[in-house]
């Protein structure tokens, strides 16, 4: 079903009161409660967490709403709209999550559900990543790659039935004025070969990295048509020792992060 007004307007109110997810918002209320955060861990938390990465994002926008000609990575928007600024503003989102958590509002099971989204989501942004990488993308362009993988289902975490998750994410993104690429990037992330505008690369690319993850790391043989993956492959202009590389360079990466979110040392 396609989205209609009523479903618009749902997704509206979500959107502009989407708390941080369990996973980041005890680190992010807890670090934004001292005086002396640090950029980089701020930075590393917001990429973590897709509502707060689109909470930022719209802020930055609304300081500045003519330079959206480009994707402006996190690390950016914090120097240029201040510390102090970015972490006044997303602290409620991660307050709400956080009293939700300690008055049992958001149960555990909950938390469970959504985290297998949660590491879903993070594989497919990393994997993104890494593909650029291992196919000489600018490194400028690698936090692009990173947050359009991890944002590619964002859709799914709305929890809206009555449409399709690729809709849903793609009308929150617009509503929030987000980077047209991002847009794209939720958009076709089934139907990546029928894109070809100016962000065909990195809608293929994600594209690909979410069969990649599916396959390779969550063991769902077909959730992929090996078609459409060989598609995308060769669009790409990719060789099979890329694959190689992958298999090593991701999960070492996703144990990073696993222990960085349990440990919360940022
Ligand atoms: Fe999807
Ligand atoms: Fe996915």
């Amino acid at each position: 079903m396609s989205i209609n007004r009523a479903i618009e307007t749902q997704i509206q109110n979500r959107v502009k009161t989407m708390p941080a997810l369990p996973q980041t918002a005890d680190h992010i209320y807890r670090i934004c409660q001292s005086y002396n955060v640090q950029a980089g861990s701020l930075y590393k938390l917001i990429c973590l967490d897709p509502f707060i990465f689109c909470h930022t994002q719209a802020l930055f926008n609304s300081y500045f709403p003519k330079l959206n000609e480009r994707f402006y990575s996190i690390a950016e928007i914090i120097i240029m709209l201040n510390i102090n600024t970015v972490k006044n503003y997303i602290v409620p989102f991660a307050q709400t999550t956080h009293e939700g958590i300690l008055g049992k509002t958001i149960s555990k099971n909950f938390i469970e559900a959504n985290n297998k989204l949660f590491l879903h989501s993070v594989a497919v942004g990393i994997t993104s990543r890494f593909i650029a990488g291992l196919r000489g993308v600018d490194a400028l362009q690698f936090e692009y790659y990173y947050s359009a993988g991890f944002l590619h289902d964002i859709g799914k975490f709305f929890f809206i039935e009555e449409a399709g998750h690729s809709e849903v994410g793609q009308v929150a993104l617009k509503q929030m004025s987000l980077y047209s690429g991002l847009q794209n990037v939720i958009a076709f992330h089934h139907d990546a070969l029928k894109f070809s505008g100016k962000d065909a690369e990195i809608v293929r690319t994600v594209a690909l990295a979410d069969c990649w993850v599916k396959r390779k790391l969550e063991l769902k043989m077909d959730s992929c048509e090996p078609k459409f993956e060989n598609a995308l492959i060769n669009k790409l202009e990719l060789n099979q020792a890329i694959f190689n590389q992958l298999e090593n360079l991701v999960p070492n990466e996703l144990k990073r992060v696993s222990t960085f979110i349990k440990s919360g040392a940022v």
